[in-house]
């Protein structure tokens, strides 16, 4: 292949990253699905509820013990979603609920009925364009293996709804709940700034 056939491919593979969390899973996650998946098989009606996830309804079968991390990534098939630490210590599950930053792990699915809750998904517009933070990341190159990445961008888009032109200690200060092992922070302090100019254009 040539080269730059190869640098385009891995624009396209980095690019859907961003806009899904896609490519990013961890062993943790998998064992998780192998040992409790067989919880979900039982329905019973007061289970049954309706969840609005990134501008739809969503119907699922949620146990009163879920966590909301769990029910989007196993029920609803929004992986972008990361589940790291599952104790509200990393950061890598943050999701939007009514425009605010939470831990998903740490946020029972029940709770969250008549909420709105956007995710990674949910970001992008309709015809693919990236919301100005994914773009920003994009545009630095600003995560390594990625795996926080979800979390972090949420976390930004949160904060930037209330304060569109931090300083960059303030976007620190406002982030630092959100870790990442790779140690990147330098980079996705700046792609996330690019992300605050693009939204003060939009
Ligand atoms: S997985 Fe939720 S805070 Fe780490
Ligand atoms: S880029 Fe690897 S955990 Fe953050």
């Amino acid at each position: 292949m040539a080269d730059n056939d190869r640098s385009v491919s891995r624009r396209r593979f980095i690019r859907s990253a961003i806009a899904g969390g896609a490519g990013v899973a961890s062993a943790n996650d998998l064992f998780r699905a192998a040992t409790r998946g067989g919880q979900s098989d039982a329905v019973a009606s007061d289970r049954l509820i309706t969840l609005h996830v990134n501008g739809q309804p969503r119907r699922v079968d949620a146990l009163k013990q879920e966590t909301l991390a769990w029910t989007l990534r196993y029920k609803l098939g929004l992986t972008g979603t990361k589940l790291g630490c599952d104790r509200a210590e990393c950061g890598a599950c943050t999701v939007l609920i009514d425009n605010v930053p939470h831990y998903s792990c740490s946020v029972l699915t029940h709770t969250t009925r008549g909420k709105k809750i956007v995710t990674i998904e949910g970001l992008a517009a309709p015809d693919g364009t990236l919301h100005p933070v994914q773009q920003g990341v994009l545009d630095e190159q600003g995560f390594q293996c990625a795996f926080c990445m979800s979390g972090f961008i949420m976390a930004a888009v949160g904060f930037l709804k209330t304060n569109p032109t931090p300083t960059r200690s303030e976007l620190a200060h406002r982030i630092s709940g959100n870790l990442c092992r790779c140690q990147d922070y330098d980079k996705i302090l700046t792609a996330i700034m690019r992300g605050a100019e693009h939204m003060r254009r939009t």
